[in-house]
């Protein structure tokens, strides 16, 4: 490509080095689109002829055949996607190829196509999440009113519903859907025709071509325009966020999957056996996402790293721009299909829950805040004589509600028999009804609401 320069050809160990191919041919099917945008354009501004840029087409519709029916071949020489396609071009359709790198440079060639693969990855998670939020949605229905223990520091807090519990994670999806929506909104401006660096003398269009390739403008800087690699990194810090709630979700599955908990059987689709614990379950899968958030968190670290203190504009470096971002795609996607298909498939134990809730005195706050509703006692002493009725319970090896009344009434004779009605774990979450609270009623109007949002 620049043998006009040069006279020695590059070192075995600069080709290795400075080839992208190995992973950039998966931009192929942008590389495509994006040339044809180009010429179609160079065309009509009358850059190229007409029957020059309709050759130039045909033969990149032939290259995508090809690459479609075999892969795109990795050949070191060339470096990149954007030289194997111009060279197999050149191949099919001679020296008119030539004519397609008119008014345009890898540079901008490249950070169109990385926009346009990017974009195209976003899609993707967007639908994925959403069948995952598909996933919470259903399932939480199923169980609005069943009850578990709610916990805070992994102890025993207040009884809440599972559906609540679900309903959480469909809140967190939704924000990552929402991050990753901005993050489309701000990469949808169009590079092509920035050239190197500086622009071009030809007379181009650039709004034509960011109208053919589905950008809502072209870029206004030439110089960001191939120097910036904030898109990438917008996705990755998006795949991140996501990757950290589908982590907490796992985490969760893991834990209930564990026998002291029990409040979940992971389905056997995604469990391995031991090869020497014939009892084992393990929740591998569940494991994997939870690794994978470190992953993806360091596929974002690594392009950071890489784009800190480039000078502008482009630089080589940049080249290493694409490993993370498909790494970490690779590993979301994977993610959320596994959570998905784990959200879907597991079976929970509720009567496990429903008995975890009633021993741990989750009522505790109940007592405490009926004494302030119906005894007029400030919540501090309303807490110590709550505390006393905990201590009793624990001694007596019964539940709250099962403490009979002269016992409750010794620790404090303000209590009368109306404060049953409040300390079983139905009626604990039954009466949480303020705004985003676990009372059944409020879940499934949540539930409701969630179901049109997803539509
Ligand atoms: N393969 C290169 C990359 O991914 C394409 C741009 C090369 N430009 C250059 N001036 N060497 O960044």
């Amino acid at each position: 490509m620049w043998g006009g320069r040069f006279a020695a050809g590059p070192a075995s160990i600069m080709r290795e080095i400075n080839a992208s191919i190995p992973f950039d041919k998966r931009l192929w099917k942008q590389d495509i689109a994006g040339s044809k945008a180009h010429v179609a354009m160079l065309a009509q501004q009358g850059i190229v002829t007409r029957a020059d840029a309709e050759t130039i087409s045909a033969g990149l519709d032939t290259i995508a055949a090809e690459y479609e029916a075999n892969g795109v071949p990795v050949n070191l020489d060339l470096e990149d996607i954007h030289m194997v396609t111009e060279s197999r071009l050149a191949e099919l359709i001679g020296p008119v190829a030539g004519r397609l790198h008119t008014a345009r440079s890898r540079n901008d060639q490249v950070a169109t196509d990385f926009r346009l693969w990017v974009r195209d990855a976003i899609d993707e998670v967007e639908a994925g999440l959403v069948g995952l939020q598909r996933a919470l949605v259903a399932r939480a229905q199923d169980h609005a009113d069943a009850v578990m223990p709610g916990f805070t520091h992994l102890q025993s807090a207040q009884p809440v519903t599972l559906g609540h519990h679900l309903m959480a994670y469909y809140e967190m999806v939704r924000r990552d859907r929402s991050r990753f929506a901005d993050a489309r909104a701000r990469l949808n401006e169009c590079p092509l025709g920035a050239a190197a660096l500086a622009g071009t003398g030809f007379p181009t269009d650039r709004h034509m071509t960011a109208a053919a390739l589905g950008f809502a403008r072209p870029t206004d800087n030439s110089l960001d325009s191939v120097s910036d690699r904030d898109f990438a990194l917008d996705y990755l810090m998006a795949a991140t966020q996501a990757s950290l709630h589908l982590s907490r979700l796992a985490e969760e599955f893991i834990i209930w999957a564990s026998q002291p908990f029990g409040f979940v059987k992971l389905p056997d689709a995604y469990s391995t056996g031991s090869s020497i614990m014939p009892q084992k379950r393990n929740p591998d899968a569940a494991e994997l996402v939870r690794g994978h958030a470190g992953r993806i968190m360091g596929c974002m670290t690594a392009l950071c790293v890489t784009m800190k203190g480039l000078p502008l504009a482009y630089s080589k470096d940049m080249q290493d721009d694409k490993p993370p971002v498909f790494e970490a795609h690779d590993l979301l996607a994977l993610s959320i299909a596994a959570m998905t298909g784990m959200v879907e498939t597991v079976t929970f134990r509720t009567d496990r829950m429903r008995g975890l809730a009633e021993s741990g005195f989750a009522t505790a706050t109940d007592l405490a805040d009926w004494l302030v509703r119906e005894g007029g006692i400030p919540f501090r002493e309303a807490h110590h004589i709550t505390g006393r009725a905990v201590a009793a319970a624990e001694e007596a090896g019964v539940s709250l509600d099962q403490l009979p009344l002269e016992k409750l009434r010794a620790i404090d004779d303000r209590i009368d028999d109306r404060v049953y009605a409040v300390l079983t774990v139905d009626a604990s979450v039954a009466s949480r009804k303020s705004h985003g609270g676990t009372a059944p009623d409020q879940v499934r109007a949540r539930i409701a609401q969630a179901k049109e949002e997803l539509g």
